[in-house]
């Protein structure tokens, strides 16, 4: 059996990364942990370290997820020019035809997967107009009597700024969950997120925000984390919560699309790791309880076994718990994928889904686990974080075994939540998990 330490104060994290166990102690009870001599130490520390599985001999394994997500990119067209936008949306035109979308569903709503996610996405998804989401939401109503055993859920991702009153009646009509994309206060989100003629389209995104919350829908956030923002979380997220948001996925900006071009906006995998510090700080001294993502889920997987999120799985969701498509029906393993004819896995008009996931392409990013990426095979960490995301890391590296391209935030977090629960686990509890 063999340990991992890392030390904080005067205590030490002794973790098993094989079972994805790990212990807070004191020196004294390190020493007799490293050197086996439990019998050594008080009943009440020995049970302590028993209930936390570091000498159980089982080795990590996750359970099978009997879901599939599928991410509709519906148009390549936007509204807005986002600074970073990794599908350079905006310049290249063209959208899904309504055959094509219901086609797509058909291909998730009809595959052996009892829950299904369909996921609006693009480009700038709300640009195909009322009278066509009207269309498809009332396919989807179909299918679902078709299939009344299965949970299908329909969310919509949207940047919000042509959500008008109607609208958003359409979407809580037939219980559309939508997130929507903001980086911080205005002087923050129009300098990143402008429309394509330059100006600031914050008021048009509050705009959208508050006519999806008369309607009952109560959108949760996504926040993009570059050089503009990265230090500025406490402004972020109490401007949040003044807008009633109470739900926030922070995402490192990544370097793809018109990010490549724009290097003024990266930012390193440290400063990742402080954005996503100061956020959780501040989410344990809020009033007002903030769920954070990633952070709820690093959390899950220090406390439990069952990796539900499939961003820190191994392998990771893509090509087997996600599929993303375009608007010819091409598949590909994941949104950031698409267009790369490279990736395509098959097309929704010629093949059914077991015919994609069962590509040669398809069974490769399925085997991306931690146990053979030569960068994790001995990291401490790998059966917390999953190996990272496998997209991003083929964009990145040109293959897919190779660890993460933001190891160092995983590296720094994990320890410093372990360290939260150590100490104090019902505040972390509380304020940070669901
Ligand atoms: C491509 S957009 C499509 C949906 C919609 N137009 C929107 O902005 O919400 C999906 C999400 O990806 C985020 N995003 C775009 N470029 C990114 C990048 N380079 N790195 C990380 N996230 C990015 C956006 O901020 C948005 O939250
Ligand atoms: S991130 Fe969304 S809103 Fe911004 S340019 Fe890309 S598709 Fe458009
Ligand atoms: S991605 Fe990085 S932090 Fe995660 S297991 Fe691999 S080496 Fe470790």
């Amino acid at each position: 059996m063999v340990f991992d330490t890392f030390m904080f104060k005067d205590k030490t994290i002794i973790v098993n990364p094989k079972n994805a166990s790990w212990v807070v102690t004191d020196s004294e009870a390190r020493n007799l942990i490293l050197s086996k001599k439990l019998k050594d130490m008080p009943l009440d520390a020995r049970k302590a370290v028993k209930k936390s599985g570091i000498f159980s001999e089982d080795e990590f394994f996750d359970a099978k997820h009997d879901l599939i997500l599928g991410i509709l990119a519906v148009t390549k067209g936007c509204n807005l020019q986002c600074k970073y936008c990794y599908a350079d949306a905006g310049i290249e035109k063209g959208s899904m035809h309504l055959s094509a979308a219901k086609k797509c569903i058909d291909f998730l709503t009809d595959s052996k997967f009892k829950r299904v996610t369909i996921l609006f996405h693009g480009g700038e998804p709300s640009l195909m107009g009322k009278d066509w989401f009207k269309e498809i939401l009332l396919y989807i109503e179909l299918k679902r009597k078709k299939h009344k055993k299965k949970k299908i859920n329909v969310r919509m991702q949207t940047n919000a700024t042509l959500i008008d009153e109607e609208f958003a009646k359409l979407l809580a009509n037939f219980g559309v969950k939508v997130g929507i994309s903001i980086d911080g206060p205005p002087k923050i989100n129009d300098r990143t997120r402008p429309f394509v003629n330059g100006s600031g389209a914050s008021k048009s995104v509050l705009c959208g925000l508050s006519n999806l919350q008369k309607s009952r829908i109560h959108p949760g956030s996504i926040m993009v984390v570059s050089r503009l923002n990265f230090d500025k979380m406490k402004d972020c997220l109490k401007f949040f919560t003044s807008k009633g948001i109470d739900s926030v996925k922070i995402i490192g900006v990544s370097c793809l699309g018109r990010s490549a071009k724009n290097k003024e906006y990266q930012i390193t995998p440290m400063q990742y790791y402080r954005a996503i510090k100061d956020a959780t700080d501040f989410c344990l001294k809020s009033e007002k309880k903030i769920t954070l993502t990633p952070v709820s889920y690093l959390i899950y997987n220090l406390i439990s076994k069952d990796r539900s999120y499939m961003c820190l799985r191994s392998p990771c969701g893509a090509a087997n718990s996600a599929l993303a498509f375009d608007c010819e029906g091409n598949v590909y393993p994941c949104d950031d994928l698409i267009g790369k004819q490279q990736y395509v896995l098959g097309n929704v008009f010629k093949n059914d889904i077991a015919e994609v996931l069962g590509s040669k392409m398809a069974r490769e990013f399925r085997k991306r686990t931690v146990s053979k990426i030569e960068g994790c095979k001995k990291c401490t960490w790998r059966n917390f974080c999953g190996g990272g995301c496998a997209g991003r890391v083929l964009l990145t590296y040109n293959t897919l075994n190779h660890s993460s391209d933001i190891c160092a935030y995983y590296k720094n977090m994990f320890p410093y939540l372990i360290r939260l629960l150590y100490e104090d686990k019902e505040k972390v509890f509380e304020k940070l998990i669901k």
